[in-house]
């Protein structure tokens, strides 16, 4: 049976990660990996690792390397080379992208891409501003009232999730403090994650400033284009 894909949804907060992440992990069959989503159902279940993480993410910051290189390389780990995965939010530094690429090569099993969703910062802070997210799944969703249609939101005020009927919320960072923090560290330690990969040969950079549609469908078109290799190997 043929390998599963490995590959790193990568971007700035708001890019989309987490919408597209979930669109192709269903298409894929490829477990979706997401850093964020495993600290916030941590702290839903008010474990000590999520009341650890919600130190640093309610302040925009990253939860060191020491708690978080671990958990998902367990997670990335346990996924059958059958299946493939997905990872969003990780890696965040060029420290945890070594890691990664220490612990996947030791399984001969390297990443076969890193897709770059490239937003221009204004539409991060409104999308960012407008989000809300399901407490039981942790689905984003975008708050009628911002007045965006693209992704689905139910009445405001009663909000629930539509794939689990779960309670949304605004996340803690997602607050115009928090998400300028955010977003600073991402130009200050995530961006240099980007040359880590583009002197691997394994960067494809799609524009995010479209419809989610328009967005899944780049991204399907730079994965068929590694599949397509993958086989032929
Ligand atoms: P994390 O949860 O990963 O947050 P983030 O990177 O800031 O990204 P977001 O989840 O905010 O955005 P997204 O790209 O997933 O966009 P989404 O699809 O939701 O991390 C949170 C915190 O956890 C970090 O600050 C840090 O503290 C910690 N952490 C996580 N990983 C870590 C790591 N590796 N190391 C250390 N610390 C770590 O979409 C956003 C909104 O836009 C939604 O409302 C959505 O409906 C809407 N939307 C999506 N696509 C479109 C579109 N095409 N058009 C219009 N609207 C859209
Ligand atoms: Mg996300
Ligand atoms: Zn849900």
């Amino acid at each position: 049976m043929a390998e599963g894909l490995r590959l790193v949804l990568f971007g700035p907060p708001g890019a989309g990660k987490g919408t597209q992440t979930r669109l192709l992990s269903g298409h894929l069959k490829a477990q979706a990996i997401s850093t964020g989503d495993i600290f916030r159902s941590n702290l839903e279940q008010k474990t000590p690792l999520g009341l650890r993480a919600s130190e640093y993410m309610n302040q925009g910051i990253l939860v060191p390397d020491e708690v978080t290189i671990d958990i998902v390389l367990d997670k990335v780990m346990s996924v059958h080379s059958d299946e493939g995965f997905i990872l969003d939010g990780f890696p965040r530094n060029p420290f945890q992208a070594g890691a990664l690429e220490q612990a996947l090569v030791l399984r001969s099993r390297p990443l076969d891409l890193v897709i770059f969703i490239d937003v221009p910062e204004e539409e991060l802070v409104k999308r960012l501003g407008g989000r809300l997210v399901c407490r039981n799944c942790q689905a984003p969703y975008t708050l009628a009232a911002a007045g965006q249609t693209e992704t689905p939101a139910g009445e405001r005020g009663k909000e629930k999730c539509g794939q689990c009927g779960g309670e949304l919320y605004q996340r803690a960072d997602d607050t115009p403090i928090a998400v300028t923090k955010r977003i600073e560290v991402y130009h200050d330690q995530t961006l240099p994650v980007l040359d880590f990969y583009q002197v691997r040969g394994l960067l494809a950079k799609v524009d995010g400033a479209d419809t989610v549609q328009n967005v899944y469908n780049r991204v399907l078109k730079e994965i068929q284009r590694v599949s397509k290799t993958k086989d032929r190997e």
